[in-house]
């Protein structure tokens, strides 16, 4: 991914201006990332803060969904919905062959059966925190959670 601004500093600078409950009844952190520790290390710094922190972008659900000890439901990432018999989402020919140098075009998505990955939370209305997080997967080549 492309260099951007600190995350961690434009969290922190977030957080001073705004509170759950104060300032939105619910707040969804969605972590758009590559990787695992600085997406964790976000649920962490969002503890308490957020309803929900949810990493995506690798294209690949992970199984970790937990409530963090201060109430702020976690999820390293969500997957992707699309095609799964694939090489995240793209056509994998094409991709082995780019992989394998030989003769290949341009990434273009896979087109079969699609999977639906997300994560589903129930929250507190009183405190905007979690009460229950599941993480699911439905249809397609994936072992389904619903
Ligand atoms: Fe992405």
């Amino acid at each position: 991914m492309k260099k951007c601004d600190d995350v961690f500093e434009a969290s922190n600078e977030f957080i001073k201006k705004n509170n759950l409950k104060e300032d939105y009844d619910f707040l969804v952190v969605d972590f758009h990332g590559e990787i695992t520790s600085e997406k964790m290390a976000m649920g962490h710094f969002f503890d308490g803060k957020a309803t929900l922190v949810v990493g995506t972008h690798t294209h690949v659900p992970t199984n970790d969904a937990r409530i963090l000890e201060n109430g702020t439901a976690y999820l390293t990432d969500a997957g992707m919905c699309g095609d799964y018999n694939s090489v995240i989402g793209m056509n994998k020919n094409n991709s082995l062959n780019k992989f394998l140098k030989k003769e290949s075009i341009k990434h273009f998505p896979a087109i079969g059966v699609a999977t639906l990955s997300g994560v589903i939370v129930e929250a507190d209305v009183e405190n905007g925190l979690a009460k229950n997080v599941e993480n699911f997967i439905y249809g397609g080549d994936l072992k389904n959670s619903l």
